[in-house]
């Protein structure tokens, strides 16, 4: 049976692509470092589904995450690299450092630790696909979001260097760059904006379809990356943004 993990898998966009991948067959890990919720998505997702809990930022819980994988399924076919935090909405002069490394611990030393632990199984299996969740804010600048933009530039970076290093062995990874997607992270920065006067009503203005995107949108990009994209999709930055980042 196809494997797949997915960090952050119990939140909006992570579990919308849980569903889509188990019902193309696979059995699915969620990670997440909120087991309870992980354990709900896995619950609803029903056999062959499972959970664990790992914070990604740490090499002992990503080293437990694979391992765990491997013990429950015996492979990983494929891996949806997607945790992430977006950190606190500051100019540059008031951005807490602290908040920074901790963004950066999750956002990037996770996805690096992901793909360090999750590439020799592929490696020694000769195939596996790999998709790494940067976002719009990995393709351009946001204002107030220094750690956020920093650190989804490093992951669309991270992907093309690793997909480089690991196209020859038929492992494919790609970057997915979701546009303000409905989910926990957008609806708390919307709250963070309003609290400091702005108005989150100006995001939706700036985007050309007049909307937010759906998780199940995502998703649905996610879950076909992982699984029936060709063999020659590798290296690629895929945006979903409804043209949000369209020159
Ligand atoms: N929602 C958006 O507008 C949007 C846009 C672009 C990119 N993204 C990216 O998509 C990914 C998924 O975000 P989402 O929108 O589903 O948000 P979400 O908050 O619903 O889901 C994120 C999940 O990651 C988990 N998580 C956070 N830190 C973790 C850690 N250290 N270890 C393990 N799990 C951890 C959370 O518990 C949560 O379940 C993130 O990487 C995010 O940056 C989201």
């Amino acid at each position: 049976m196809r494997t797949a993990v997915i960090t952050g898998g119990a939140g909006g966009i992570g579990a919308a692509t849980a569903e889509r991948l188990a019902a193309k067959g696979f059995a699915v890990l969620i990670v997440d470092r909120d087991l309870a919720a992980a354990e709900a998505v896995a619950q609803r997702l029903g056999h062959p589904a499972s959970a664990c809990a790992a914070d990604v930022s740490s090499e002992d819980d990503v080293k437990g995450y694979v391992a765990t994988a491997i013990e429950r399924y015996g492979r990983i076919d494929a891996f949806f690299n997607n945790a992430g935090i977006e950190g606190a909405i500051a100019s540059v002069e008031d951005y807490p450092t602290d908040t920074f490394d901790q963004v950066l611990a999750v956002n990037l030393r996770g996805a690096f630790l992901g793909l360090k632990h999750v590439v020799p199984v592929m490696r020694t299996q000769g195939e596996g696909a790999i998709l790494n969740t940067a976002s719009q804010a990995g393709v351009r600048g946001v204002p107030g979001l220094s750690a956020y933009v920093a650190s989804k530039h490093a992951v669309v970076g991270l992907s093309q260097g690793i997909a480089l290093e690991v196209a020859a062995a038929g492992i494919r990874v790609n970057c997915l760059c979701p546009g303000p997607t409905n989910t926990r992270m957008m609806d708390d920065i919307s709250d963070a904006v309003r609290a400091a006067g702005g108005d989150p009503a100006s995001f939706v203005d700036r985007m050309p379809v007049g909307r937010f995107g759906e998780p199940g949108e995502i998703a649905d990009v996610a879950a076909w990356a992982l699984s029936e994209a060709p063999a020659f999709m590798t290296g690629a930055v895929l945006t979903v943004d409804g043209a949000m980042t369209t020159p």
